[in-house]
């Protein structure tokens, strides 16, 4: 996610706020920016490093207050205009601003005698508060007034010339005071001043921070509130990866809020409509006769879970490839065919390989990333982007989950624009994608009870996933995930597959683990259990509804959401790759062999 940072207090904020900065690196970003402020206001920006932009820093400066931002781009291009803070017309009032604001196009249009210089969400928020301020609010009736008006997620941090304080408010993002001795820290998370303070506040939603040479005033619904604070024990190294051993930990429980900003804003249950904001004509849409999937691991199981989603809601046939392997067939009328690159990274070589052969083909291509600006979206026509936030363990977990999400509201789109999707139908699709993000949390909860297995089953030959429909792709992926960060010989199953073939590796050594939910053909997936278990593997099922436990040796409840299930279940088998991995001691965010990105064909 993006970086927030901010200072008042009695030193020089220019040196403070760098440093913040580049201890939020870590998270990932495209493009840096800082504003400092007295009675007057200067905003500093660049994209790409940290390092561009302290180029541009004045040598010396005398303010002793600002804020600043490290932004991951999710509206509008890594530019030096998009990076933030973001200011209104006169250049007095300063945003820096993490997540979405839903209502951004809205608020625009009603804002539409001012003039925008960004693509961003965020910049609607200057302009707002200077709206007030200039029909004769006090800077804090300001804020509360523009807030008011923002639906979706953030956390702000906001600086306005001449005013002596600054004020941070959140919905949904983090956002934490640190009580210095020289002055007051702001920051996304802790790490941006942990070498000035470990004392620190925590904001709630909907809390108001005012920050002044006096100290932190908190205020909810306009009535002051106290301020608790906190000792942190937490070291630096820990504290990057939000008090987790491993950034891959931190990122299976990011899922929820990556969740929730993959959605945000993209649909609407009372019509059953999505916008995932890409220009492809309804025409166009109406036309296609094959969308293929390029795309390699993690990114094509979510690629095959996808292919089953627009067979069913779209109507469309969709093949789904390994990118390596791809070639563009010359039988196929390559106009109405719609290649789909699925890339976290957008920059994994065989994927741009492939789509390279498409383009070259003459079809149409997409991307799916999570990496506004990377190579894949300079190259095709159009781009959905994932909003997962920056993924640092080499193992994907929150970016399948984003992947799958985006892709299901890509094809409940397309579905609706071809005509194939009635709106009941998409109502019921999105009600059970609104439901993830919770279900995904209640299955977190339950981290112990996996932990208990894991460290039970970790001394085992091999493991076995299996799994039917949506079911298969996620039994593809836990094994996936398992043999990359435990080093275990694991295999993903087509469930019914087993008797073809691998049942002769089942033993009493191998547990084998099933998607038993909906959208995963439980039941004929219960007869490959008992199969299994009449070779007396062990089974752990993760399972909704009333399919047969007794068959079972470890059942994990999946909560009844619907058709994302299996999507659900995958969340149990990270979990259980992570402990057994931790439990061998294994390199878990960077296991041997292996790259974040793979830039080599
Ligand atoms: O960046 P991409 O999504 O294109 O990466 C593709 C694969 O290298 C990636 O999904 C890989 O399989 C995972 N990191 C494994 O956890």
């Amino acid at each position: 996610m993006c970086g927030i940072v901010g200072y008042h207090g009695t030193e020089t904020a220019s040196p403070l706020l760098a440093t913040g900065l580049q201890n939020l690196e870590y998270r990932g970003y495209d493009s840096a920016g800082i504003a400092l402020v007295d009675s007057d206001l200067t905003v500093y920006k660049r994209s790409g490093e940290v390092e561009s932009l302290l180029e541009v820093l004045p040598e010396s400066s005398t303010q002793q207050r600002g804020i600043g931002h490290t932004r991951w781009s999710t509206h509008g291009p890594p530019t030096d205009e998009n990076a933030h803070p973001h200011t209104d017309e006169d250049g007095r009032v300063a945003v820096v601003h993490n997540g979405i604001i839903e209502n951004y196009e809205a608020l625009r249009a009603e804002l539409s005698d001012h003039t925008f210089t960004s693509d961003t969400d965020t910049e609607v928020v200057p302009h707002l508060i200077e709206e007030e301020l200039e029909s004769g609010a006090t800077p804090r009736e300001a804020v509360e007034a523009a807030v008011a008006r923002l639906e979706g997620t953030f956390a702000l941090v906001i600086a306005i010339a001449g005013v002596e304080e600054l004020f941070a408010i959140r919905q949904d993002s983090p956002l934490v005071i640190g009580h210095g001795e020289t002055g007051t820290f702001l920051g996304s998370d802790v790490t941006a001043f942990l070498e000035h303070t470990r004392e620190v506040t925590y904001l709630d939603d909907g809390e108001l921070a005012v920050i002044s040479g006096a100290g932190v005033e908190l205020y909810r619904d306009g009535e002051s509130v106290e301020v608790t604070t906190e000792q942190l024990t937490w070291e630096a190294d820990a504290a990057e990866k939000g008090g987790y051993e491993h950034y891959m930990r931190k990122e299976i429980h990011e899922q929820p809020r990556a969740l929730r900003q993959t959605l945000s804003g993209r649909y609407d249950l009372d019509s059953g409509t999505v916008d995932v904001e890409i220009d492809l004509p309804r025409e166009y849409l109406r036309s296609i006769e094959e969308i293929q999937i390029v795309a390699c691991g993690t990114s094509n199981y979510a690629g095959r879970y996808a292919a089953e989603l627009f067979e069913s809601l779209a109507d469309v046939r969709t093949t789904v490839e390994i990118a390596s392997e791809y070639e563009f067939s010359g039988g196929r009328d390559p106009w109405r065919t719609l290649v789909v690159a699925v890339t976290q990274s957008g920059e994994t070589a065989d994927t741009l390989s492939a789509i390279r052969k498409a383009i070259r083909a003459g079809a149409r291509t997409l991307a799916v990333t999570n990496t506004l600006g990377s190579t894949v979206t300079r190259e095709v026509d159009d781009s959905v982007f994932i909003r997962a936030g920056p993924e640092i363990g080499v193992a994907a977990t929150k970016t399948f989950a984003s992947q799958v999400a985006t892709l299901a509201l890509l094809a409940v789109y397309v579905g609706r624009e071809r005509g194939a999707l009635s709106s009941n139908r998409a109502r019921s699709v999105l009600q059970s994608l609104r439901s993830l993000p919770g279900a995904v949390q209640q299955v977190l909860d339950r981290e112990d009870a996996v932990h208990e297995v894991a460290t039970a089953y970790a001394d085992s030959e091999a493991f076995f996933f299996i799994g039917r429909k949506y079911g298969r792709p996620v039994a593809l992926e836990g094994a996936l995930k398992l043999k990359e960060i435990s080093y275990d010989h694991a295999e993903g199953f087509a469930a019914g597959e087993l008797k073809h073939g691998p049942l002769a590796l089942v033993t009493a050594e191998t547990p084998v683990l099933a998607v038993l939910t909906d959208g995963s053909a439980a039941t004929e997936t219960l007869n490959n259990v008992k199969e299994v278990q009449a070779r007396s593997a062990p089974v752990i099922g993760a399972v909704s509804g009333d399919v047969g436990e007794s068959y079972l040796d470890v059942t994990w409840e999946v909560p009844d959401i619907g058709m994302f299930e299996p999507l659900v279940t995958n969340v149990y088998w990270q979990l259980f790759a992570y402990h057994v991995a931790d439990e061998k001691g294994r390199s878990i965010d960077k296991p041997r062999n292996l790259a974040k990105s793979v830039t080599v064909e």
